[in-house]
């Protein structure tokens, strides 16, 4: 029979901590919300003692999302505990993730104690967060690199001490697959009550091993993959959701196990957190790259449309990639959205939502013949949850020219005001956003920009993503127009208007 794997997704925790990654509560709600639709098992909602916003956020998952269970981040402290358990004792399955590192390097140079105060802290705190209700997960941080018979030690007591899960963490990345397969196996063999527990990885993708080690681990005997969206995490990230879950799907004779994901929201859920994080997602990356289903050479093409197994081991349909049957355009109505949207895996979207999605498709549909899935995701992407919108785009205006100096002038809508600014800069964008930030009042440091066309031809709409900083924090904002440097306006009102709210 086949052997069930639980999914434990990282994406708004260990994902969260990507360099130049932040989230706001409305942010990780949304992402929560896609990952329930998704199926996964255990939502990993955040570190509540990091923050306030992250205390927060897994507040408001704890209180919203009800069917996966929701686990909190907390090191091997009562602090870090106790408000771990405050944010997420609202779910129906709460689960308090504590951790402690085991390994030399670890214990001597990062928590300067010795074996013997390890032992007996993890002990306690696993005892502890116990007492308080929830279901316990406890990792040995840099579990790898730790010795395995002080290991083996750790996790009988912690067992012992009530664990229900123990979190076999590859820290660094360091593993390798047939080595972490042993590793897994040793644990299996010498850890007396090992089977009074679950047993889950958490691999790390510094030597591009992450998702090969987690199979590895599965192979022999783990029963829960800690993953995120897009493979997102600290450095190099973590295993990719998407990759170990079409690799159980796939190669189903092989490993004979299921996962509860339901693999056709993958896109949606992939692309929502692209856009939501400004990460984005490499062409040829498995299973959501763009290139991934995708066929060039004359060779693959003609077998293909013979046999599409010649060159394809799963399908474009499995993930989530629809081809349209309907083309809609101009004289669509909200009807025909609408069912294109749940077609499109977006089936818990409120009425006001659908219906300032549609008024913005019907906008594009004004400039563009034929309006594409890919267009009509976008939409949707800008109409997922957005702080308020306290400045808003009235007008731009652009003087730019290769023997000219950037020029531009806008009108800012604040409250009842209108604000006009003008500014020149170092090409048309730096101009624009000079004046925005006159007009806004709001000083930023831009970290970084990107722009890219979805879809082809020349009225494909253009998505532009910036990051900014302010006071040490990054904030993503992103902007969609077939004018390029209006959907670079749009982008950084965006994100100045997630500045605002959050210091507001
Ligand atoms: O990589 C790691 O060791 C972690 C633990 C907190 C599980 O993220
Ligand atoms: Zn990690």
């Amino acid at each position: 029979m086949a052997r069930n794997v639980y999914i434990f997704d990282t994406t708004l925790r260990d994902g969260e901590q990507t360099p130049g990654v932040s989230l706001n509560v409305q942010e990780k709600l949304e992402i929560a919300k896609q990952l329930q639709s998704l199926g996964v098992d255990v939502i990993e909602a955040g570190f509540p003692f990091a923050s306030k916003g992250d205390f927060e956020a897994v507040k408001a998952i704890a209180k919203n999302i009800k069917g996966p269970v929701i686990a909190a981040l907390a090191r091997a402290t009562k602090q870090d505990i106790d408000c771990a358990w405050d944010a997420i004792k609202y779910s129906d399955k709460p689960r308090i993730h504590t951790f402690i590192a085991t390994s030399d390097i670890h214990m001597k140079y990062k928590l300067n104690m010795s074996k013997e105060e390890v032992l007996s802290r993890a002990v306690e705190m696993v005892s502890y967060a116990k007492s308080l209700g929830a279901s316990v997960e406890f990792s040995p941080e840099d579990a790898t690199r730790s010795q395995k018979e002080f290991l083996y030690e750790v996790l009988e007591v912690v067992i012992d001490a009530g664990a229900d899960v123990v979190n076999i963490p590859d820290t660094v990345g360091y593993a390798t697959p047939i080595e972490f397969g042993k590793f897994i196996m040793g644990i299996k063999e010498n850890v007396k009550n090992i089977d009074k527990a679950i047993i889950s990885v958490h691999c790390h993708n510094d030597l591009g091993l992450a998702v090969a080690n987690s199979l590895a681990a599965i192979e022999n005997g783990a029963q829960q993959i800690e993953c995120a969206i897009n493979g997102l995490g600290e450095r190099a990230g973590n295993a990719a959701l998407e990759e170990i879950v079409m690799a159980l799907k796939t190669r189903y004779n092989y490993y004979n196990c299921k996962t509860n994901v339901v693999t056709e929201q993958i896109t949606t859920v992939s692309n929502l957190v692209s856009h939501i994080t400004g990460v984005h997602v490499q062409p040829n990356k498995a299973i959501v790259g763009a290139n991934a289903f995708a066929h060039e050479s004359g060779i693959h093409q003609h077998g293909v449309l013979n046999n599409r197994e010649t060159y394809e081991i799963m399908t474009p349909e499995s993930v989530g990639l629809k081809k349209s049957l309907m083309v809609l355009g101009k004289h669509s109505g909200r009807h025909a959205f609408e069912e294109r949207l749940k077609e499109l895996g977006y089936t818990n979207l409120s009425v006001d939502r659908i219906n300032e999605a549609f008024q913005k498709f019907k906008d594009l549909a004004d400039k563009k013949k034929y309006v594409s899935d890919m267009d009509i995701e976008a939409i949707v992407r800008h109409e997922v949850y957005q702080v308020p919108e306290v400045f808003t785009l009235e007008l731009f205006q652009i003087s730019s020219g290769n023997n000219l100096e950037s020029t531009s002038t806008v009108k800012i809508k604040y409250k009842d005001e209108s604000i006009k600014e003008a500014a020149c800069g170092d090409g048309p964008v730096d101009a624009v956003f000079k004046a925005i930030e006159k007009a806004t009042g709001i000083e930023v440091k831009l970290e970084d920009y990107s722009l890219k066309a979805i879809g082809s031809g020349k009225d494909a709409l253009g998505e532009a993503t910036v990051k900014i900083k302010k006071d040490d924090k990054v904030y993503v904002g992103t902007g969609i127009s077939t004018d390029v440097i209006e959907a670079s306006a749009r982008a950084l009102i965006n994100a100045i208007n997630k500045i605002h709210y959050e210091i507001n």
